[in-house]
C-alpha cells in the first residue's frame, strides 16, 4: 500500500496520512456526556498516527441516542469534554471529526448484551442540519458526517 502513509489534502484539511479512525460505538456515556474513557480512547488513537480521529454516533438529540450509553450533543454541558478531546487530538497532529446522528426508528436500545426492552419506535426529528453544524463547531471539529437512519414503510 504505497500511498498509506502518504498525505493527503482534501478542500482545506491536510490529512497526514490516509489513515482513519471510523465512528465506534463505545457504550461509555452517562446522559451523553464523554468521560475520560473517551478522551483516553480517541486521544490515543491520535497518538497512535491516524490522520483522522472520528468520534461514534453522537446524538442531537436523547430520543436519537443508539442507545442511553452513546454520545449526544443535545447539551451546551455537553461540549467542553468533547472540546477537551479534539484539542488533544489537534495537539497530537491528527484531525477530529464526529458523526452528527440521530438513530431515527432504530433509536433507544438498551446497552448491548442487555435484555431488549424495546424502542421509542417511531423516529423522532433530528435538527436541522444547520443546527447541526452549529454544533460541530461548538467543540472544533473539522469533519462532520450526518448520520441519519430513514424510516421504511
Ligand atoms: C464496536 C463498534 C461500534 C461501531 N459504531 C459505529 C458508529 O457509531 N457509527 C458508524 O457509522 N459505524 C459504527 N461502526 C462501524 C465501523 O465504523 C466500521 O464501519 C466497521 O467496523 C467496518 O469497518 P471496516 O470496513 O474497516 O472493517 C462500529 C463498529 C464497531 C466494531
Amino acid at each position: 500500500m504505497p500511498h498509506l502513509f502518504s498525505p493527503l489534502k482534501i478542500k482545506n484539511i491536510e490529512f497526514k496520512n490516509r489513515i482513519v479512525v471510523s465512528p465506534m460505538c463505545e457504550y461509555s456515556s452517562e446522559d451523553g456526556f464523554a468521560s475520560d474513557w473517551h478522551l483516553v480512547h480517541l486521544g490515543s488513537r491520535a497518538i497512535g498516527g491516524a490522520a483522522l480521529v472520528m468520534t461514534e454516533a453522537i446524538a442531537v438529540s436523547p430520543e436519537g441516542r443508539i442507545s442511553y450509553g452513546d454520545l449526544g450533543i443535545y447539551k451546551d454541558e455537553h461540549i467542553d469534554k468533547l472540546k477537551q478531546i479534539t484539542d488533544f487530538i489537534h495537539q497530537h497532529g491528527a484531525a477530529a471529526g464526529t458523526q452528527l446522528a440521530h438513530a431515527g426508528r432504530k433509536a433507544s436500545h438498551e446497552l448491548p448484551g442487555h435484555y431488549q426492552i424495546g424502542t421509542y419506535g417511531r423516529q423522532r426529528k433530528a435538527e436541522s442540519q444547520h443546527q447541526v453544524a452549529k454544533r460541530r463547531k461548538s467543540f472544533g471539529c473539522a469533519v462532520a458526517q450526518y448520520h441519519q437512519q430513514r424510516n421504511r414503510a
